[in-house]
């Protein structure tokens, strides 16, 4: 099978052969039909999310069940699956207390290139063995992922449409309706406004904000961010982000969500919520980020947290989105800006990180 392979940090993904991997005891071959391209499999491209090559990445994979390993009876040769990006044991601490995603003996590996037993399941047609990415390594046209992951949707929804919420769109959603729970009537603001940022959006509108202020610094994703349901929008290269906020939400907006991942980024949404609001921190920060913040504001009330894949519970949140996106209320068909073949991963990567894309697909 062709596969994307990652050997060094800042060089190009190169397109190999390898075999097709086996599953093992609860573990699902799926043919990939679509994966998405996500902020995450550039942070080991460009170095600054520390995973070991060679691996390939990829974790926003979609297929078709081709066959299970011992144990599996969630799904079956012939279903059609979406590849959720963080798979659960199920038996753990965390999973039993409903926070699958952060299922303790996935958290140990899933950076470590390996499956749960410490092994890989890819390797070159000359044995030399290749890592896997977040149990998955979707850019490839074949995936064997933990059954947790595979979360089974009809025949009739397009793959190549709703790969994207494998992560980054369950994310921006997520971090809304699971993790701050977003009352309906309250105001938000979303602190850059990429895949996630705009996937948070759908979130907010979801949750019936009343004010949904989108704040970036390109004019362009403002645009579209108005487009998918913001009120307001703030591009703050030109404008004062607090003057602003205090304008349309005096005294600071009940959420912030921050979705690009930098240090002062994460200061401006604990700064811009009110006393007693809450900012979540959704953008991948580079491994070691520390930031300081205005201690006095927890005093105030202020809580400062954040989330993992929108502390998404696979199999209970994923199928909902689905009908969700049947329903017009997640618009995927526009936030899917480009679609890719895999030979061209490295353009996807390369757009994605200049901001031409809102999301982008690869295409099997
Ligand atoms: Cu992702």
């Amino acid at each position: 099978m062709k596969a994307a392979v990652l050997y060094s940090a800042g060089e190009p993904l190169k397109i190999e052969e390898l075999e097709i991997p086996k599953p093992q005891v609860g573990e699902v071959l799926v043919k990939l039909v679509a994966t998405g391209v996500c902020h995450t499999d550039y942070a080991p491209y460009s170095g600054d999310m520390p995973v070991p090559p060679p691996i390939v990445l990829g974790h926003e994979g979609a297929g078709i069940v081709e066959e299970i390993g011992p144990g599996v009876t969630l799904v079956k040769p012939g279903d059609h699956v979406i590849l959720f990006v963080l798979p659960s044991c199920g038996k753990c601490r965390q999973c039993i207390i409903g926070k699958p995603y952060l299922c303790e003996p996935v958290s140990e590996v899933l950076l470590g290139g390996t499956m749960m037993d410490g092994t890989t399941r890819l390797k070159k047609k000359d044995g030399t063995p290749i890592n896997t990415f977040f149990c998955q390594s979707s850019f490839a046209e074949y995936a064997v992922v933990y059954e947790s992951a595979a979360i089974k949707v009809s025949d009739d929804i397009p793959l190549d449409k709703v790969c994207v919420l494998s992560c980054g769109v369950s994310t921006g959603i997520g971090a809304l309706v699971n993790k701050a729970k977003v009352t309906v009537g309250s105001t938000v603001a979303v602190i850059g406004c990429g895949g996630v940022g705009q996937s948070a959006i759908v979130g907010a509108n979801l949750c019936n904000a009343s004010k949904i202020i989108a704040i970036d610094v390109a004019d362009n994703k403002l645009k579209f961010a108005k487009e998918i349901g913001a009120t307001h929008t703030i591009n703050s290269a030109k404008e004062g982000v607090m003057e602003r906020i205090q304008a349309i939400a005096p005294g600071g907006v009940d959420y912030a969500f921050e979705c690009i991942g930098k240090p002062a980024t994460v200061v401006l949404a604990l700064d811009c919520v009110r006393f007693g609001g809450t900012a979540v921190v959704v953008g991948m920060v580079p491994w070691g980020t520390t930031v300081g913040i205005d201690a006095m504001f927890l005093l105030f009330d202020k809580t400062l947290t954040g989330c993992i894949g929108g502390s998404t519970r696979a199999r209970v949140d994923i199928p909902g989105w689905v009908d969700l996106y049947k329903a017009g209320k997640i618009p995927l068909d526009k936030m899917i800006t480009r679609t890719y073949k895999l030979e061209q991963v490295n353009e996807a990567l390369e757009a994605m990180e200049k901001g031409e894309v809102i999301r982008s697909v690869i295409l099997f």
